[in-house]
């Protein structure tokens, strides 16, 4: 469903803009998020390149956008974001379920909640990277695109390979933890996929 989705998106200039515009969006609004989540002193080198690649992101993918058509998307404004709400409320949401969750069956506050809450959000989020972007990355391949997202893919691997190796140190069973919070992004990518696609359907 995913892939035939971006087959579409891929062969409209337009709606392929703005695809690469509510990915950036996304990426920037992430990257937001790690910087907000950290302790006032105590941030390591990981944090530090997460927040960095994730702005990167942000910005890669905004660049990306003039090789589909100049002069366009250049702002993160309503009319240049594909499937408007889930876009700009996604992360959000899975944060605030996340940290309700957390707070209720751990019994975490304050900055160990904050961190545990960072910790598994992006881990939701980066298995969902690694498969998106992949088949992204085979549509925009098979359709000869002079779009590339390459090099994303490999640093989001690094961080889903970060999160694990943080999640194993601070917190024993945090599987069965992930699980529920994956249901929920689960259930939130599924209303913003459907969104967009009704979307460009209806144009
Ligand atoms: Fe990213
Ligand atoms: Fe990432």
């Amino acid at each position: 469903m995913v892939q035939s989705l971006l087959e579409k998106i891929v062969q409209n200039k337009n709606h392929h803009a703005k695809w690469l515009n509510s990915l950036s969006f996304l990426e920037n609004c992430g990257a937001r998020k790690i910087s907000k989540s950290e302790h006032r002193s105590d941030v390591d080198i990981m944090v530090l390149k997460h927040a960095a690649e994730e702005h990167r992101h942000a910005f890669y993918l905004k660049k990306m956008i003039s090789r589909v058509d100049q002069n366009t998307c250049l702002t993160y404004r309503d009319e240049e974001l594909l499937g408007l709400y889930g876009t700009k409320h996604y992360l959000h949401k899975l944060d605030i379920f996340t940290s309700k969750y957390l707070s209720k069956k751990l019994n975490l506050s304050g900055n160990d909640l904050k961190y545990m809450a960072y910790l598994l959000v992006t881990y939701a989020i980066e298995v969902r990277a690694d498969e998106l972007y992949p088949v992204y990355q085979k549509v925009l391949k098979k359709a000869k695109s002079k779009v590339s997202v390459y090099t994303i893919i490999k640093e989001e691997e690094g961080h889903l390979e970060e999160m694990i190796v943080s999640l194993n140190k601070r917190l024993v069973g945090w599987e069965k933890h992930a699980e529920i919070i994956q249901e929920y992004e689960h259930e939130l990518f599924q209303v913003w996929i459907g969104a967009i696609q009704e979307e460009i359907e209806s144009v």
